[in-house]
Formats: structure tokens, C-alpha cells, sequence
């Protein structure tokens, strides 16, 4: 089975909206594997967004993320890096299907509530880097036969 990394940004923490993404991946019938809140250091903000070392918004990207609080988490099931992608919606608010968290919660692309890993390679390096392996909790939830016709794992 797949397992991604999201993370709650400081915009979606401080408006109460911790409960609410929560139960929208449960609901799909997704896994919570680890789970924790706090205000990440600047060296795990900026190799997170590594990628963006370049980009003209990077400084204050990192300087929200590092405000904190962040609520790290990491999710488990079939294909749940792509879906949850697509429960997040697009990147900037603006365009995202009303639905989507983003298109329900916010506006700016600067302050669009929630992180998802966009591949398999980012959400093994984004796992590692935010959580310890001992963190991840191994464990075989009882939805799983109702939630799959064919129950992996
Ligand atoms: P994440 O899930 O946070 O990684 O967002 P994403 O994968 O949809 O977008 P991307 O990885 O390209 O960018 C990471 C974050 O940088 C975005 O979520 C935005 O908060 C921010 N960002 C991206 N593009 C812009 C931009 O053009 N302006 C500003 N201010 N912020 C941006
Ligand atoms: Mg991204």
C-alpha cells in the first residue's frame, strides 16, 4: 500500500481547521499512520521546500511555515499520494473546485491551508524528514474490509 505525507500549515492550524481536513481523509477511507504538531525548524522548513530554493516567494514561504504550529502527518492506503492531491485541489486557492479543501477554506496561494506530497519519490523523502521511523504506527485497521473489496497489505 501507498503512504504520503500532509501537513496542516500554520493558516490552517490557527483557523481551527485541524478536525475538519482530518475528517475529510478519514472519510475517503483513508489511514492515519503518524501524527504530530510542531513548529518546524528552519532547516527542515527550507529542505522541505528545497525545490523552491530559487523562487522569488521562497524566504516568506519559509518564514510561514516556520511560525508554526504545523500538524505532520502521514496517511496510508490505495493510491493515496494522487487522491489526496485531489481532495487538496490546485496549488493556488482561486482555481480550486469548490469541494476540494482548498477551494472550501481559502483564497491565497500563499496561505492555502494544507501540504500533500506530489509523488512517490517526494512522499518517501518528506516522510523521512519529518517523522521518525518509530513514529509510524503499523497498524490494520477494521475499515479496511468495507472500505476494499480486496483488503492488502
Ligand atoms: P504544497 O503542497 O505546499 O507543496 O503545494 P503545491 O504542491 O500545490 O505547490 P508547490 O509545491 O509548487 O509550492 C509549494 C507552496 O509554495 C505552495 O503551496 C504555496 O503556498 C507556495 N507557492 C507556490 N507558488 C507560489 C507563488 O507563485 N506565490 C506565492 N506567494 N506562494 C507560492
Ligand atoms: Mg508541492
Amino acid at each position: 500500500t501507498e503512504r504520503t505525507f500532509v501537513a496542516i500549515k500554520p493558516d490552517g492550524v490557527h483557523r481551527g481547521l485541524i478536525g475538519r481536513t482530518i475528517a475529510r481523509l478519514e472519510d475517503k477511507g483513508y489511514s492515519l499512520v503518524a501524527l504530530k504538531l510542531l513548529k518546524p525548524s528552519r532547516t527542515l522548513a527550507e529542505s522541505h521546500y528545497e525545490s523552491l530554493r530559487s523562487k522569488p516567494f521562497f524566504g516568506d514561504l519559509v518564514s510561514f511555515i516556520t511560525s508554526g504550529p504545523v500538524c505532520a502527518m502521514v496517511w496510508e492506503g490505495k493510491d493515496v499520494i494522487g487522491q489526496v492531491r485531489k481532495l487538496i485541489g490546485n496549488t493556488d486557492p482561486l482555481t480550486c473546485a469548490p469541494g476540494t479543501i482548498r477551494g472550501d477554506f481559502g483564497i491565497d496561494i500563499g496561505r492555502n491551508i494544507i501540504h500533500g506530497s506530489d509523488s512517490i519519490s517526494s512522499a518517501e523523502r518528506e516522510i523521512q524528514l519529518w517523522f521518525h521511523s518509530e513514529e509510524l504506527v503499523d497498524w490494520n485497521p477494521s475499515l479496511h474490509e468495507w472500505v476494499y473489496e480486496k483488503v492488502f497489505n
